[in-house]
């Protein structure tokens, strides 16, 4: 029986389910038909596969070939598949061992000459791959993201020729070279170059400890945007296994791979005008939006109440917990979506509300509305929301002061209060559950009324109860204390006052 079968993986999301290719020759009136849900890009791999074949001097066979692609029910776009349907097909014929094909998997795009063109999505099938025991053949302009994995059997390949004379044993495939140590993060902005802003600064680095989402609200011109820029500088650097999970998701989105960064916290700045697509993901292929790609990262929304509120609404799913299920007719994806989020707004439409210059002109109902664009549940989900004043002239042309720490030295910090959470509950405490928030913020009989009678004040929310007590624990492990003392506690209340004030309009 003139059979072959081949392995390949999909793109879904992050994940890479794999995708067996089996072609049939037959008798009758040669042509080729490819089944199994493809797409327009899959279907023309008829064509490319045929004169790719023939350009590698084998031969196209003269037989009705039906190339199946299985799981009927799995869409299946792009190139990707190429190679493994040219392969299946020189194998079904006799031009290849049939055997030679099993215990591997095959990613790439033909090019008509027999080249392999790159492909999306090589970090999560070899994700998806590692533990079994098949070898993974990757297109060599792929080599870079598929040497991030130690832990598994990948060969590279730039030909059709290359990869066949592996499979004949005649010549093996490279495996690809190890991507070298990430280097130090020299070239990301520098808080050295923020003049004053204390407590914004400060804010900056509670955020930064705990990874709780922060608003700054303010004039324009404060600083706002930069600050924002800074906070990757001063997050704990990331650890593998997070840098390869961001990787993968920037690989699924088809960016490229850039050998030096892939170790970077993610900073995803949308612009408002962006659609709910590209800020969350979708399409009719869902790919993942700005808020996965900021997935370990930063995202920065700036100018927050211009964002499409519907938008902003979609943002509540995430923010809690972490990932984002795009759900289409036919299938449904999900995408991580861990990023810590920075917005910034100014405190009304003209932007001088409470400046002391009395320049603002906004009535209270103008103020409202820009306010109100802003639902509450989204601002319930912002642990710290901070006010950032104007700097006084003389202050922004002074020479950089002792208080203008550089992003270092705060890093250190904000470093070290990091490891003491993830060595009390595996995780930052801006991710603390209810029960963890329990057992690890303790407060004792007095701070528990100053708390009661804050939030009652204030009037807000349960959920606002909680997120105070996870900023107080980041203040104090930013202290180095164990317990959450009175002073820790009135700062973390203080970062709900602006809530306070926008929730009485
Ligand atoms: N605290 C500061 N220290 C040093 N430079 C500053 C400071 N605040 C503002 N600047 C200067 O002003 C410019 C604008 O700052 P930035 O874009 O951060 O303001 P913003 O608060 O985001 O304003 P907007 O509300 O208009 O977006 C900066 O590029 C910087 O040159
Ligand atoms: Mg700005």
């Amino acid at each position: 029986m003139s059979l072959a079968v081949a392995l390949t993986r999909a793109s879904e999301g992050v994940a890479a389910p794999l995708v067996t290719v089996e072609v049939h020759l037959s008798g009758g009136l040669p042509g080729t038909s490819i089944v199994g849900l493809p797409e327009a890009a899959v279907r023309e791999a008829r064509d490319r596969v045929r004169v790719a074949i023939q350009n590698t001097q084998f031969e196209y066979p003269a037989r009705r070939v039906t190339v199946n692609l299985a799981p009927a029910e799995l869409p299946k776009n792009g190139g990707r598949f190429d190679l493994a349907i040219a392969l299946g097909i020189l194998a079904a014929g006799g031009q290849l061992p049939r055997e030679s094909l099993q215990g591997c998997e095959f990613l790439g795009e033909l090019a008509l000459s027999g080249e392999l063109r790159p492909v999306p999505g090589v970090l999560p099938a070899l994700l998806r791959a590692r533990g079994g025991r098949r070898c993974i053949i990757v297109p060599q302009a792929n080599a870079d993201e598929a040497g991030l994995l130690g832990d598994i059997d990948v060969r590279v390949a730039r030909t059709l020729a290359e990869v066949c004379a592996h499979l004949r044993g005649a010549e093996p495939l490279p495996p690809p070279q190890p991507t070298p140590a990430p280097r130090a993060s020299g070239a990301l902005p520098d808080l050295a170059d923020v003049r004053g802003q204390l407590g914004a600064r400060r804010a900056l680095e509670i955020a930064a400890v705990g990874g709780h989402h922060l608003l700054l609200i303010g004039p324009p011109g404060t600083g706002k945007s930069m600050l924002a820029q800074r906070l990757p500088g001063i997050l704990p650097p990331l650890t593998d296994a997070e840098a390869i999970e961001a990787c993968a998701v920037r690989s699924a989105a088809g960016e490229p791979f850039d050998i030096h960064a892939w170790h970077q916290r993610p900073y995803r700045a949308p612009h408002h005008t962006a659609s709910g697509v590209a800020l969350v993901g979708g399409g009719s292929h869902p790919r993942p939006g700005e808020i996965s790609l900021a997935h370990h990262g930063v995202l920065f929304l700036d100018e927050l109440p211009e964002f499409d509120r519907h938008v902003l609404e979609v943002l509540r799913e995430p923010l809690e917990s972490g990932h984002i299920v795009i759900s289409r007719a036919a299938h449904q994806a999900k995408f991580p979506a861990r990023f810590q989020l920075v917005a910034a707004m100014n405190p009304c439409p003209c932007g001088y509300a409470g400046d002391p210059g009395g320049r603002c002109h906004c009535t209270p109902d103008s103020i409202a509305r820009y306010r109100g664009r802003i639902s509450g549940p989204l601002l319930d989900r912002i642990d710290i929301l901070c006010e950032v004043p104007r700097v006084p002239l003389a202050e922004l042309n002074a020479e950089r002061g002792a208080t203008d720490e550089a992003s270092a030295t705060v890093r250190a910090r904000v470093t070290n209060a990091r490891s003491v959470a993830m060595q009390r509950a595996g995780k930052p405490n801006g991710l603390l559950g209810t029960r963890e928030i329990e057992r690890d913020c303790a407060l004792g009989p007095a701070e528990r009324t100053l708390l009661e009678r804050a939030l009652d004040k204030l009037g807000l929310s349960a959920r606002a109860y909680h997120r105070v007590l996870r900023v107080a624990r980041s203040i104090a492990d930013l202290a180095g204390t164990d317990r959450i003392a009175r002073e820790h506690l009135a700062e973390a209340i203080q970062y709900r006052r602006a809530d306070a004030a926008s929730t009485a309009r």
